[in-house]
């Protein structure tokens, strides 16, 4: 059994990922601050799986506490790193928050993997590297844009760093430098676009901190009474019905693509890096997902037009086909899916988590 290390293992993607990893027969250690999360979601995870993973209360950032995590599971085959901070408005105000939480534990889970001689990294990244694009839609070789705030700089410039350990092990290869049984570094950056919904069983899904942020939390608390009204913001974009369009993936679909992305790795002939858009590959409009949520699960939603909000941008999906050509994966479930499982997940938050 392959024992891979999920950081973040309890947040909304990694939760979901986990469930895909024990189903498929891995073996998971979760490390997580609780910082965004809380360990019952583990409870959850075991009762739809039957396995009960282990869970490391652990600051990645800490790197005295990270290299002896690593040291204590040099025996994992695999890391899919998830754990950072990702509230875009939260990282305008706190950037030193920021760089500090996803860069130092990105640089010290880099020196753990390294010292356990365990290099291969799943990355989560965005599609915030892409910014406005001028093409849609966009494919890995899209060019990146200079960040629109702290939180997609770190995501950016982790990026970065993954890129530079690589080719300090390409170049350490060439010049002969490596110790013969030097373990190549196997990394795959992943760029989420938008992922919304929920397990199917509805025991775990997305618990965001205080008011959301992002769209569908809002609607579907929205609909559940704890806030009076969804504000959409703006309705006076270049888009066919003037509200913005995005590329919405159901989070199952998304682990699905970890495990798949995992296999990867392990096929002959991979090492290095690479980068692969994970999107539905279609674009949907706030005023869609709107119609999906209501179409979906029957609830009449309370919304109003409301002014632009800053740093939004005014369309974007993927061209996922490079993950769908050389991963086999594909994003299978629909739109009215994603709404309905979100609101299942939301109904099932009355009962205590
Ligand atoms: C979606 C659409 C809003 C709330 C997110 C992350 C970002 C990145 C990509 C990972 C936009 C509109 C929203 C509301 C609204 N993910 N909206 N009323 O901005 O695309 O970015 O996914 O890295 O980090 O934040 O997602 O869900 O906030 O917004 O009208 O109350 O819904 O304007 O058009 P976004 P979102």
């Amino acid at each position: 059994m392959k024992k891979v290390i999920v950081t973040g293992g309890t947040g909304f993607i990694g939760s979901h990922t986990v469930v895909e990893l024990l189903q498929r027969g891995y073996d998971v250690v979760v490390a997580d601050d609780l910082s965004n999360s809380k360990a019952s979601v583990i409870d959850r995870i075991a009762e739809i799986t039957g396995e009960k993973p282990i869970l490391e209360i652990i600051d990645l950032s800490d790197r005295t506490a990270c290299l002896r995590f690593f040291k204590m599971h040099s025996d994992a085959d695999a890391v899919i790193h998830f754990a950072a901070a990702k509230a875009v408005g939260e990282s305008v105000l706190h950037p030193l928050h920021y760089y500090r939480n996803n860069l130092d534990s990105l640089l010290y889970v880099l020196e753990g993997m390294e010292k356990a001689g365990c290099r291969k990294l799943v990355y989560s990244s965005s599609c915030t590297v892409y910014g406005q694009p001028e093409h849609l839609p966009v494919t890995e070789d899209t060019p990146r844009q200079p960040a629109t705030c702290p939180y997609a700089n770190t995501k950016r410039v982790s990026e970065d760093i993954l890129a530079d350990v690589v080719h300090g092990y390409e170049a350490g290869k060439q010049k002969g430098t490596l110790e013969a049984d030097y373990k190549p570094w196997k990394i795959l950056a992943l760029r989420y676009f938008n992922p919304i919904g929920a397990h199917p069983s509805a025991l775990i899904g997305e618990l965001p901190n205080g008011v959301p942020n992002n769209l569908m939390p809002y609607i579907t608390q929205t609909a559940a009474g704890l806030r009076p009204c969804l504000q959409v913001f703006g309705d006076d974009y270049d888009t066919p019905d003037g509200t913005p369009i995005r590329d919405y993936i159901h989070v199952c679909d998304l682990a699905d693509a970890h495990v798949a992305a995992m296999e990867y790795m392990d096929k002959g002939g991979f090492e290095g890096m690479d980068y692969f858009n994970l999107g539905a590959g279609h674009g949907y409009s706030v005023l869609e997902v709107i119609q999906s949520f209501e179409r979906s699960t029957g609830q009449k939603l309370n919304y109003k037009i409301a002014g632009r909000r800053e740093g939004d941008i005014e369309q974007i999906w993927a061209d996922a086909s490079k993950a769908n050509r050389l991963l086999g994966w594909k994003a299978k479930r629909s739109l009215d899916e994603m709404t309905l499982s979100a609101w299942k997940w939301q109904e099932s938050l009355s009962k205590t988590i």
